[in-house]
């Protein structure tokens, strides 16, 4: 079944196997979005099922919610775990320090406060996220429907002053209407190109009005996995200062590589 599998499929799929090895009974665990983190909550499942796991999962978005009560996972809200031992999501991009650009998914509101209630972020990824200055991935930055359209002339005017290559920016489509976060929002892509001081451009996004919150993550992600196609991941922790390496085999269960949706 894994020979299915592209290989950037099984290098999100070895980050996110690694990752589980982190997640221990009776663990709350924030759930990511998106392609990579569904690998996660697949995983997540299985153990639950196969291997009696019990552990707690507050996701960040109704798609990773879905997907976890199919798997078998116990869902809580964040209100109801109120802190969280370990949250495990992928990224768009990540770089040396390990900052990350998220909400490629439009999930980066859910996705950083989960991550911010967490005693670590495990990011999971393959290596075509990994950057050296962050930017070329357009920034995502949710904005309240209100004046969007002011919310965005005044960010892009505001841009002038920050140390980016790009000014433009763009409303998120779901077809033809705007897209809608979770929490009934829009999402503007900032097309930065280079984002030379991520940890300014987070704060001075962060005093607009309109804008709810931005996808630069500084500080939050403690472990980068990254997974490679032979079955390669390299684990780096930031607070530690190492880097680890290891192979895992694909390991081929029918219920973990069929109808993966997201
Ligand atoms: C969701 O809003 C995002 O932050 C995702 O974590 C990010 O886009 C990575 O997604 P993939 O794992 O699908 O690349």
């Amino acid at each position: 079944m894994s020979g299915e599998l592209s290989p950037i499929d099984k290098a999100k799929f070895v980050a996110a196997r690694r990752a589980a090895d982190f997640v221990e009974d009776g663990m709350r665990v924030g759930l990511g979005t998106g392609s990579t983190a569904a690998w996660l909550v697949r995983c997540l499942g299985e153990m639950v099922r196969e291997e009696g796991l019990r552990i707690k999962g507050v996701p960040t978005s109704t798609r990773t919610a879905e997907l976890a009560r199919d798997v078998g996972i116990d869902v809580i809200s964040l209100d109801e775990a109120k802190w969280l031992d370990l949250t495990i999501d992928g990224a768009d991009e990540f770089d040396g320090d390990l900052n990350l650009i998220k909400g490629g998914g439009g999930a980066l509101l859910q996705e950083k406060i989960v991550a911010t209630a967490s005693d670590q972020m495990i990011v999971i990824a393959d290596a075509g996220k990994e950057v050296e200055t962050l930017g070329a991935f357009p920034l995502p930055i949710e904005v309240i429907p209100f004046g969007w359209q002011t919310t965005q002339a005044l960010v892009e005017e505001t841009l002038i002053s920050m140390d980016v290559l790009g000014r433009s920016s763009t409303l998120r489509m779901n077809n033809d209407r705007p897209f809608m976060t979770d929490e009934g929002n829009h999402i503007l892509d900032l097309h930065l190109k280079r984002i030379g001081n991520p940890r300014q451009l987070a704060l001075v996004l962060n005093q607009m009005p309109g804008v709810v919150e931005n996808g630069l993550f500084i500080d939050i992600c403690d472990i980068v996995i990254v997974g490679f196609g032979d079955g390669r991941v390299e684990l780096r922790d930031i607070n530690k200062g190492t880097v680890e390496h290891d192979r895992l085999d694909f390991v081929e269960t029918d219920n973990l590589f069929t109808d993966l949706g997201d």
